[in-house]
């Protein structure tokens, strides 16, 4: 059947490639937004104090198994936060004893969190070397920080400047260009022969940079990489459509409660969790895509992260447009979910 006809879509249980759940009353109130609709997501370890260690990940993704509502089916892929400190042994164990899939580079001061991120990538070599051996991927926030640097362009100096050099080094290093958001990124990751996959954020398919800016700032649309503009949204959705396997769904769901979004240094960060399988069937749907839905939320992340398809289903049906909750309540007060600006008419049922 011609997509634009498709009025109902069973897909594997989909995978979400980039998640912040935070610790404590917010991740007790944001996982079941998460665990509702996917079956595993790689856990972002950018906390206070950061999640650096084997150690500190299997406390982790502890309290993630106990704050997990009845029922929950769900499995949380740990991530290492990399810091210039980070023993290659530990990394080793991590993976080698199943507790962390992979590893995150925040370059210092790139975003929330950060501050005991990489300044000398020449520091973190021996780390990324055993990755490369042993096949844990590198999943790489992608923004220089020079404060030189025109934070629009920011992803694109990056590529050249950090990813193109720390390619040739490691070469057998597997990297995911986490939330990529211009049609730079979009470029390098098709030109790539190997070992080089993107995620994409629900968001960043679609708001651009008007949608922040224009008439009036938009907290709730601020997040990092900030959106660009359209022709790069556009770049972006046609790599999620296409169905090539580099490009996944990792939402970047990133919650914080509307204090610290609203206020004169608003945080950055976009909830998407609760409602991002029916905004994607809405972008896939408008793409007469919609049957592409399953490789870019289903099919392609672990296939590159060398992980089993999901034997689970939901399924999605269009329809009368489908309510959300604007916000979530939390012990520390409401975070808002993501507002797509348009009618959701795919509804999820498990
Ligand atoms: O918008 C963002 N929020 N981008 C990030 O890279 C971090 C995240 C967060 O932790 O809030
Ligand atoms: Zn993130």
């Amino acid at each position: 059947m011609p997509d634009r006809h498709v009025t109902s879509l069973t897909i594997p249980r989909p995978d979400d490639w980039h998640l912040h759940l935070r610790d404590g009353a917010m991740l007790q109130a944001v996982l079941p937004e998460t665990t509702r609709h996917f079956g595993r997501a790689i856990i972002m370890p950018n906390l206070v104090p950061p999640v650096v260690t084997a150690e500190q990940a299997k406390a982790y993704r502890e309290r993630i198994m106990n704050a997990m509502p009845p029922g929950g089916q769900f499995e949380p892929l740990m991530t290492l936060y990399l810091t210039e400190a980070t023993d290659p042994a530990d990394v080793r164990h991590a993976h080698e004893a199943g507790i962390a899939t992979a590893v995150k580079l925040y370059p210092a001061g790139a975003t929330t969190n950060s501050a005991s991120g990489v300044r000398d990538f020449e520091k973190v070599r021996p780390v990324l070397e055993v990755m490369a051996e042993i096949g844990m991927p590198l999943c790489v926030h992608g923004e220089v920080t020079d404060s030189a640097i025109d934070i629009f362009d920011r992803e694109a100096v990056f590529i050249d400047k950090v990813l193109k050099p720390l390619r040739k080094k490691v070469p057998d290093l597997k990297i995911v260009m986490e939330h990529v958001t211009t049609q730079d990124a979009v470029d390098y990751v098709r030109d790539s022969v190997k070992n080089l996959a993107a995620t994409i954020t629900t968001h960043h398919l679609i708001i651009n940079r008007n949608h922040v800016l224009a008439g009036g700032i938009k907290p709730h649309f601020y997040c990092l990489p900030v959106a660009k503009r359209d022709t790069h949204r556009v770049a972006l959705v046609q790599a999620a459509v296409s169905g090539d396997k580099r490009f996944f769904l990792g939402t970047d769901s990133a919650p914080h409660i509307d204090p610290l979004k609203l206020q004169a240094c608003g945080c950055a960060g976009i909830f998407t969790a609760t409602n991002t399988m029916s905004c994607l069937a809405e972008v896939f749907d408008a793409a007469a895509r919609i049957s592409k839905l399953e490789d870019f939320a289903s099919r392609n992340g672990p296939k590159f992260y060398g992980l089993p398809v999901s034997e689970q289903t939901i399924t999605l049906t269009k329809g009368d447009p489908v309510s959300y909750p604007t916000q979530i309540e939390t012990a520390d007060g409401p975070v808002t979910v993501f507002d797509p600006g348009f009618d959701l008419h795919w509804r999820v049922t498990c």
